[in-house]
């Protein structure tokens, strides 16, 4: 049953667990293959690894302070699997649970709202040596996981985030794979790998949902909108369909694939078509585990297509400009206006947009302070899109800035920086850049 609270519009920020808590090794945690990965030379940039990152095991109580001094009132982060189950499975590691338990409840001691992941791509390197996701116990392996995550944090923690974008699970076993394992299986393999990372979320609902009163569910799945040029009928038609169309030969870019499934209990009528041959078993059981009803709508969005005419009575896409500096995505504000309001036309669910953010230069200047005027002005524009698609009748209920801090981002190592919190990787030394002041306005402001 829906809640006054529900309806509370949570501003919020996002992180992820290998890519700011740091202490590998410790307190008895297990390995992830990321923790595997990012030791074998070539695979990250300059060597980046995970080892220490943001040092946030041991300085969280010194970020969630400064969380609520940016005065959001949620907080997405993940659970590091195998910091509490160092084997994926069997053995708990307490150390680990009460690791979360002190993060937890330090962030509700300032009234900050956790949204917990269950999983952001750190698969324990055990369950990867038997197979991982393509072991076709690999759904009940993440059923035990969610369920002690439920039994042990659900008397606080009320929202839940299954996967976090299943297609970067994908693209770590596919040709030029960047993200852990980093090795590419075949085609046939990795649809069955999709086949069981969805039955998971399955799994996971139906654990939460036996754990946890009161609970709050979703998949945090992404995809780059496509967005009309103009305001013509037909362009945001032929919007919407490029959108909610499945592409030949595109696991990772595509909306429907994953969240088709999930949301409509069935995957697009084209994926029967176009994979044929290499198809795994799918029965009608595991179509409904996997569309066990969940509650919102959790999506990341960074960047869109824009959709332009093309001259001759046609459209043709043109890309976004200008583009972020380093990962070259391009900034298109209407993503946050077009992507909430197809997603809620065709699912039904409320929105929440998890991820959004940009990756900058950012230096310390002469004054000691982050002069990154062009965050500010990211957020401003992004943002003003969503509450336009509030306005306009998309149940919109929040908003994530990925990220809090920088962070290491994944195989680019302490590159590319996100973050609202500058983070000096050598002494670890936090500092709030202009856009963290800016952003904590623009919360004051939206309230
Ligand atoms: C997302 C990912 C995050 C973060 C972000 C910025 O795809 O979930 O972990 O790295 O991109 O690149």
């Amino acid at each position: 049953m829906e809640k006054e609270s529900d309806r509370r519009f949570r501003w919020g920020v996002a992180t992820a667990a290998y890519q700011i808590e740091g202490a590998a090794a410790e307190d008895g945690k297990g390995q992830s293959i990321w923790d595997v990965m990012s030791h074998i030379p070539g695979k990250t940039r300059r060597g980046d690894t995970g080892d220490v990152a943001c040092d946030h095991y041991h300085r969280f109580r010194e970020d969630i302070k400064l969380m609520a001094e940016l005065g959001v009132n949620a907080y997405r982060f993940s659970v590091s699997w195998s910091r509490i189950l160092p084997d994926g499975k069997g053995r708990v590691n307490e150390k680990g649970i009460e690791f979360y338990n002190c993060l937890i409840d330090e962030m509700l001691k300032y009234g900050i709202e956790p949204f917990l992941t269950l999983y952001h791509w750190d698969l324990p390197e055990k369950l990867f040596e038997l197979g991982g996701w393509l072991n076709p116990e690999s759904p009940e392996w993440f059923y035990e996981y969610a369920k002690l995550v439920g039994e042990r944090f659900g008397d606080r923690v009320k929202h839940y985030i299954t996967l976090n974008e299943p297609t970067n699970v994908i693209e770590g076993m596919g040709p030029g794979a960047t993200n852990a394992p980093g090795m590419e299986y075949s085609l046939k393999n990795r649809l069955q790998a999709i086949h069981n990372l969805l039955k998971a979320h399955g799994m996971a609902v139906r654990a939460l949902r036996e754990t946890v009163e009161d609970s709050r569910i979703g998949f945090s799945p992404c995809s780059g909108p496509f967005c009309p040029a103009d305001d013509g009928e037909d362009i945001i038609e032929e919007s919407r369909k490029g959108y909610c169309d499945l592409r030949k030969d595109d696991l990772i870019g595509n909306l429907v694939l994953y969240s088709d499934p999930v949301f409509l209990g069935d995957y697009p009528a084209k994926y029967y078509e176009y994979y044929r041959d290499v198809l795994p078993e799918i029965t009608k059981e595991d179509l409904e585990l996997i569309s066990t009803p969940v509650d919102y709508c959790f999506h990341n969005i960074y960047s869109a297509n824009v959709l332009d005419r093309d001259g001759n009575g046609g459209f043709r896409i043109r890309g976004g400009n200008p583009v972020c500096n380093m990962l070259e995505w391009g900034i298109v504000p209407g993503a946050l206006y077009w992507g909430p309001k197809f997603l809620y036309e065709r699912y039904k669910k409320p929105v929440i947009i998890t991820e959004n953010g940009l990756t900058h230069p950012d230096v310390v200047c002469l004054d000691g302070k982050i002069h990154d005027a062009e965050r500010s002005d990211f957020i401003e524009r992004y943002t003003r899109e969503l509450l336009r698609a509030r306005a306009d009748g998309v149940d919109v209920r929040g908003y994530f800035y990925w990220s809090f801090m920088d962070n290491l981002e994944w195989e680019l190592g302490f590159g590319p920086r996100f973050g609202l919190v500058y983070v000096n990787f050598d002494t670890l030394e936090r500092i709030p850049k202009d856009s963290f002041y800016y952003y904590r306005d623009l919360i004051e402001r939206n309230k």
